[in-house]
């Protein structure tokens, strides 16, 4: 086996399949990266270093510059998730309407800190820049649902009753 074949034995051959259909529709081949991560992501929740490796090397590209590329994309994930992600946004227009209360009242409710995942695995919580909602601020995203004007009511509506 030659040190390109085992560089891609992370990605099945489903995957590297799939993802040299991407290469090959875009305009380049790197002009698929993105598509590539999130693809990888949405089958294993992550894009793990040898993933991210395996990935490059498809796309003609190397592990750092993909890595650049997947750390500057806020939706792509470096390290182990929950099942669902709570994004909540960290920019000015939520500071200002209120988004560290929403903050302390989720870190109360789900037990952890920005950055963390619940001891269940069903959430982790991240800051995130803007996401042009600010005319509902405070705003959050829990995986693929956007959320305005979030209140300990709405909280409430999302996650159940506070015991
Ligand atoms: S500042 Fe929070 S959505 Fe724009």
């Amino acid at each position: 086996m030659s040190t390109a074949d085992f560089l891609l034995l992370p990605l099945s051959a489903e995957e590297r399949e799939h993802i040299a259909t991407l290469a090959a529709h875009g305009e380049t081949a790197r002009s698929a990266c993105i598509d590539a991560l999130k693809y990888v992501q949405s089958r294993h929740g992550w894009v793990n270093d040898a993933q991210l490796a395996a990935i490059a090397a498809l796309l003609g590209m190397s592990a750092a510059e993909l890595d650049s590329v997947a750390t500057f994309y806020n939706l792509i994930f470096r390290k182990p998730v929950g099942k669902h992600v709570i994004f909540l946004c960290d920019s000015v227009s939520c500071w200002i309407m209120g988004r560290e209360r929403v903050a302390a009242q989720l870190q109360h409710r789900l037990g952890i800190s920005p950055g963390e995942t619940t001891q269940d695995g069903d959430y982790t919580l991240l800051p995130i820049v803007c996401l042009g909602h600010c005319d509902h601020a405070p705003a959050m995203l829990i995986d693929e649902t956007l959320y305005g004007d979030v209140d300990a009511a709405q909280l409430d509506t999302i996650f159940g009753p506070r015991a």
